[in-house]
């Protein structure tokens, strides 16, 4: 970002936004969640409804994300504020800084792990012998709590430019590489089973839980509902397209997890593994499929070290955003404001991490019909959260902002908006927040 004449940092190129956003976008929500979520919701059922959550429900909701944040230039809070000034509305705000402390808690644990096992799979290459990495209580720990500490160094040194830099060049990487493992995988006899599995919807397996859990990893996946695409929108010129934009993310980023899904679930089927392991998942099969990789080492490396990378310019936007409040609105100085709320998380996301590795009370605690702490914190901030944060925002958007308003300030760069602006109200209006809200009553049994 460079400084713009308001004081507020700007991208400096349209692809300087893309690729943040697709940064934010991209990451643990397409090769971890979406396979595991996909696993325990039934196949290819799941990633039907997946497809059409993310048309239908999720592009329109990020185009109104992104133009709320361009239009008022603001952090999650401050935005709602400038619309509508000492209302409650700023509540939402909030949710959205708690929702993203939330889901940085235990995303970052996760993270940690994929950089453990690139570190691991390191040693092996030096040392020989098999990837040894076990996950002790205390390793999940400081694994966590190194994976923060880099977020932390990023954000407050808002190298945003070297990362945009480097992201040209690993995120290309990421998928090239992902293309290696998928071929490894299919050569595995038994993996067209997997194949079938992930794409042969069973429609007798769509049910309630399925539906919303398709919609929650869609917003998840696109880093809706807590404000992160508000506050990346807020850094936009009034020249760039956000419909472009918006539209180019979306792609990417379901194409990452269509890919994540052939290089996962054709291994499972060939290995013979359950494909509803849950968060594991990915930590179970990949290191199977490396075992039989001629150079697997070698590959584990490359690919768990771009996988971190990818995490860690998801983690970058989560702790962004609650920073982005500290600073704009109670004018911490930024250093202050990132290293308060890194430790805070730190404190928060202990219980996931000690739930990872297996310490008992926190990986047997029961809550909401989901068993270990981890699983509880993932589907409160990264189920539930999420979609009510979305479905307030449609409703900012309808009774409070105006959604001519916000088809004026996507149009304003992309005329061509015009011919859609109709059909884009209509599905902000209707669709989108009457199928989140039936989705969340099914949820609680009304
Ligand atoms: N979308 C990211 C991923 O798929 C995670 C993420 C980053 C996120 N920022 C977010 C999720 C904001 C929800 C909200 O890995």
């Amino acid at each position: 970002m460079t400084s713009a004449t308001s004081g507020r940092g700007q991208w400096s190129s349209q692809l300087g936004f893309v690729l943040a956003a697709a940064g934010s976008a991209v990451g643990l929500g397409n090769i971890w969640r979406f396979p595991y979520v996909a696993g325990e919701s039934g196949g290819g059922a799941f990633v039907l409804v997946y497809l059409v959550c993310v048309a239908f429900i999720a592009l329109p909701v990020m185009l109104l994300e992104i133009s709320l944040g361009r239009a008022t230039q603001k952090n999650p809070v401050g935005a709602f504020l400038a619309v509508r000034p000492g209302t409650s509305w700023r509540y939402l705000g909030y949710l959205a800084l708690v929702t993203g402390l939330g889901i940085l808690s235990y995303y970052a644990v996760i993270a940690g792990k994929v950089a453990a096992y690139c570190v691991s799979y390191g040693q092996t290459l030096v040392q020989g012998g098999a990837h040894p990495y076990h996950g002790t209580s205390l390793s999940t720990v400081v694994f966590f709590a190194v994976f923060l500490v880099l977020t932390v160094l990023v954000v407050v040194g808002g190298v945003q430019r070297g990362i945009e830099r480097w992201s040209k060049i690993l995120m290309p990487l990421l998928v090239v590489t992902m293309l290696g493992i998928i071929l490894r995988g299919l050569f595995l006899p038994g993996s067209m089973a997997g194949v079938q599995w992930f794409l042969t919807p069973d429609f007798t397996k769509i049910d309630g839980r399925v539906v919303l859990n398709a919609m929650a990893q869609a917003f998840f996946s696109l880093s809706l509902g807590m404000g992160a695409m508000l506050t990346y929108g807020s850094y936009l010129s009034k020249r760039q397209d956000i419909l472009r934009c918006g539209v180019w993310v979306v792609v990417f980023d379901t194409l990452i997890a269509i890919l994540a899904g052939l290089m996962i679930f054709p291994a499972v089927f060939a290995l013979g593994q359950n494909p509803a392991a849950g968060t594991t998942l990915i930590f179970q099969v990949l290191p199977e499929v490396f075992a039989k990789m001629a150079g697997g080492t070698g590959i584990a490396i490359l690919f768990f070290f771009l996988l971190s990378v990818a995490a860690l310019t998801s983690t970058v936007s989560l702790l962004e955003v609650v920073t982005a409040y500290f600073v704009d609105e109670l004018s911490w100085p930024r250093s202050r404001a990132v290293w308060v709320v890194g430790g805070a998380t730190f404190i928060v996301g202990i219980p996931s991490a000690l739930d990872m590795a297996g310490v008992a009370p926190y990986s047997s605690l029961t809550l909401v019909g989901k068993t270990g702490f981890f699983a509880v914190m993932d589907f409160l901030w990264g189920n539930l959260s999420l979609a009510l944060g979305s479905l307030m925002l449609c409703l900012f958007g309808i009774f409070v902002w105006g959604l001519h308003r916000a088809a004026a300030e996507i149009e304003s760069s992309a005329p061509f908006f015009s011919s859609l602006s109709g059909t884009w109200r209509f599905f902000v209006r209707w669709v989108c927040p009457l199928s989140i809200a039936v989705i969340l009553a099914t949820l609680f049994g009304l």
